[in-house]
């Protein structure tokens, strides 16, 4: 027999090569690589279980069949509810309520009178028991298995037949046919293949849960986004009570879909009014700062931006920005240091979405330009103006899409202005509607 060739894996994305590298080609990131020894039984099993091929017409569209869990935030972001033989991943850094949703899921599903089957790899029976007193969730069908090797979890998965399967988490978990440590990239790959097999084959949901380590400790969720039909996200940081959970991929649904939570003392409560929370700590009549309608998925929210523009004491100025794409900021500086004639080289320039939320599309781009002008000027935009529009090389205001959806909302939330791109589109809200074509406008309308 061959003598089975180790090789070096990146523990954050999975990179495999063939000798030691100080740094990993596809993520970029440092001192990642440990080795690992492969096996070549996956390939032999996959033969096994693999089935015939079948047409496409006669194929079932049970797999189509969702199960709600009752709590609308997180329905939303799985597309409508779990769906039957699904895996999801959910990622998020340690302690941001990843098995705190997850047993609030069991307790809402554990209703029906289904078992569902929490495996904890990492806590005790007795922590879970106390973190389900805190979130009243104390349903005997909520069945707890603490074990951490793929064997005994699929001999119970297919005993119990579970309505849903939670594993917490999938670095804990290990396949005994393989010898590298729990954790590693070898192992967390091939366990995931195997339970993901199991629930597709049994078709029964499955929920993984990932932890997201900073300095690489563990393998990343990275790894196993491929695998998976659902890639879930934890947002938001620890100083902040918010948690807002995204969808980074979705077979079954949307992506960017988010939803809002806030960590109570009860557990995580849904926010079904996210514009309401993150506009509620605002500053008003404040230079630096205004509201955009973004879109998370489906809904628009509102969400402030901040701007603090100030002359630097130093020969470089300082470009800092918080929750949106920094080289876009450059760019947009760029743009009004050219078109507007303003010169920016010598400011410092913070950027911050406020609520510790992640804004990804362009369509704020003309409220980063509005707020900045607004710091730098230190003239404040009417509280009750929303800005939202792409902004182009030349200064030129781009149309978005949604626009009618983003006015609308505004005016739910008792705005009366809203700046927003020229185009043919007719929007129907009840608001003063103001139609800029490039920054030159937005600057002769802002302020007013
Ligand atoms: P947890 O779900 O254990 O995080 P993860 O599984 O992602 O590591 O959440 C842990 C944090 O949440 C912990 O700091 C305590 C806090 N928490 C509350 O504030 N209220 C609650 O009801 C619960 C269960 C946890
Ligand atoms: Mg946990």
């Amino acid at each position: 027999m061959k003598e089975p060739k180790n090789n070096f894996f990146c523990q954050i994305c999975g990179y495999k090569s063939s000798k030691w590298l100080g740094r990993c080609p596809s993520c970029g990131d440092w001192n990642t690589f440990a080795e690992e020894i492969s096996t070549p039984l996956i390939s032999q099993r996959a033969l096994k279980e693999s089935a015939p091929p079948v047409p496409l017409n006669l194929v079932s569209v049970s797999e189509s069949e969702r199960l709600p869990i009752g709590m609308r935030e997180f329905d939303r972001v799985l597309g409508g509810g779990i769906v039957a033989g699904s895996a999801t991943l959910i990622g998020g850094e340690p302690g941001i309520g990843k098995s705190t949703l997850l047993l609030q899921m069991a307790e809402r599903l554990a209703r029906t009178d289904k078992p569902i089957l929490y495996i904890s790899g990492e806590e005790s029976a007795k922590q879970i028991k106390l973190r389900g007193e805190r979130i009243g969730a104390k349903s005997p069908n909520i069945l707890i298995l603490t074990a951490s090797d793929t064997e005994t979890i699929i001999l119970h998965i297919q005993k119990i037949k579970p309505a849903v399967v939670i594993i917490d988490s999938i670095q804990t978990i290990y396949s005994p046919e393989i010898s590298s440590a729990p954790g590693s990239v070898s192992q967390v790959r091939e366990a995931s293949e195997r339970l993901i097999t199991v629930a597709k084959t049994s078709d029964i949901p499955i929920f993984l849960v990932g932890h997201v380590t900073k300095d690489g400790s563990l393998a990343g969720p990275k790894v196993l986004e491929h695998m998976v039909d659902t890639v879930l996200y934890f947002e938001g940081d620890h100083n902040n009570l918010y948690r807002i959970v995204r969808s980074m991929k979705n077979r079954f649904g949307p992506t960017n879909e988010i939803g809002v939570f806030e960590m109570r003392g009860e557990g995580l409560a849904e926010i079904t009014n996210p514009s309401d929370i993150f506009l509620a700590q605002r500053a008003l009549g404040v230079p630096g700062s205004v509201v955009v309608p973004s879109m998370e998925g489906s809904r628009p929210i509102l969400l402030e931006l901040q701007a603090l523009v100030s002359h630097s004491n130093f020969g470089i100025p300082k470009r800092t920005t918080i929750g949106f794409d920094p080289n876009r900021v450059s760019l947009l500086v760029a743009v009004i240091d050219k078109i507007l004639r303003v010169p920016l080289g010598t400011h410092d320039i913070f950027i911050n979405v406020a609520g510790g939320i992640r804004i990804e599309e362009t369509a704020a781009d003309l409220g980063i330009v509005a707020a900045m002008l607004s710091s730098l000027n230190d003239r404040e935009i009417s509280p009750r103006t929303a800005v939202f529009g792409e902004v182009g090389l030349a200064g030129e205001v781009r149309g978005v899409a949604q626009a009618e959806l983003r006015v609308r909302e505004a005016a739910r939330m008792g705005f009366n202005r809203c700046i927003v791109p020229k185009t043919k589109e007719n929007i129907a809200a009840e608001v003063e509607i103001i139609k800029v074509g490039n920054i030159g406008e937005l600057l002769a309308v802002v302020f007013r």
